[in-house]
């Protein structure tokens, strides 16, 4: 079987690629337990000083695996407090860089966004397209999105579930630099060189210290954003929002 992730080390810089390219990088269970279980000691690990995380060239993420999750329960999401894993990525000390190309969409924009800066090509496409599902943002992108760019920009995108641009999403903060596809990698490694290059404690202590700025009040947004998140498969409207997506046809949604 593929890997899930592939992890390369190059020098100080470890290079995380997300690796589903046939179901465009979907964010299933396997991938979420990699992320923790293979770059929790590397984050550790004094000699590493930036991750940079990317996907394919189509697809950074089209988000949560809708298959793995359509048939779930809401008492089998709570029990299992579902994409929890997630936060301890989020909380990795080591800088981290999310180098985007394609789509980044629902658990994908939400996992760029958990990265400490999003370096995005051209080719990018931003979105949290959840509602057409019939639930909401789970890793956090209610409360992410919103404290990135604001209530106006966070209302458009998760209620009409429309996508942005690269341009657009430079604009409005989400991402910190828009690139040539073809370069975007060379670019995001020259970054996380640069900050691999400087001490890791001050690299360390200069995200903790700007997360700071988001954080007060990130906490209970979260656990907030996943009980609701997590009673919304409950619903019938969940569960023919991720049937329709199985079966390849329009939902058939009636606010049940
Ligand atoms: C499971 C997915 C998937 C996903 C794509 N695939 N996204 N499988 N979960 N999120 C699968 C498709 O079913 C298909 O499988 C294969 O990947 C290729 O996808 P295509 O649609 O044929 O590719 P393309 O035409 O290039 O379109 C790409 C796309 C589209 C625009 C990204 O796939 C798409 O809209 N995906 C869903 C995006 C989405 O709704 N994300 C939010 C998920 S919820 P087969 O077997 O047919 O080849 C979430 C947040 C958590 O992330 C909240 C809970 C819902």
């Amino acid at each position: 079987m593929e890997k899930p992730i592939i992890v390369e080390r190059q020098g100080r810089v470890v290079v995380v690629t997300l690796n589903r390219p046939a179901a465009r990088n979907a964010l299933n269970s396997e991938i979420m337990q990699a992320m923790v279980d293979e770059l929790a000691p590397l984050d550790r690990d004094p000699g590493v000083g930036c991750f940079v995380l990317r996907g394919s060239d189509k697809a950074f993420a089209a988000g949560a695996d809708i298959k793995e999750m359509a048939e779930k329960s809401f008492s089998e999401m709570y029990n299992d407090d579902f994409f929890a894993a997630w936060d301890r990525f989020a909380a990795f000390r080591t800088p981290k860089i999310a180098a985007v190309s394609g789509y980044a969409l629902g658990g994908g924009c939400e996992l760029a966004m958990m990265c400490d800066m999003i370096f995005a090509a051209d080719t990018a496409m931003f979105g949290q397209p959840e509602i057409k599902l019939g639930v909401i943002p789970g890793m956090g992108g209610s409360q992410r999105l919103t404290k990135l760019v604001g209530k106006a920009k966070a209302m458009d995108m998760i209620l009409t579930g429309r996508m942005m641009d690269a341009a657009e999403a430079e604009r409005c903060g989400l991402v910190a630099r828009v690139i040539p596809a073809d370069k975007l990698m060379e670019e995001a490694l020259k970054a996380a060189e640069t900050i691999a290059g400087y001490g890791k404690l001050a690299t360390t202590a200069a995200r903790e210290a700007v997360d700071r700025a988001l954080e007060v009040g990130l906490r209970e947004g979260i656990l907030f954003e996943r009980r609701l998140f997590h009673s919304l498969f409950a619903t019938a409207d969940q569960k023919e929002g991720m049937a329709a997506f199985v079966e390849k046809r329009a939902p058939q949604f009636t606010g049940e």
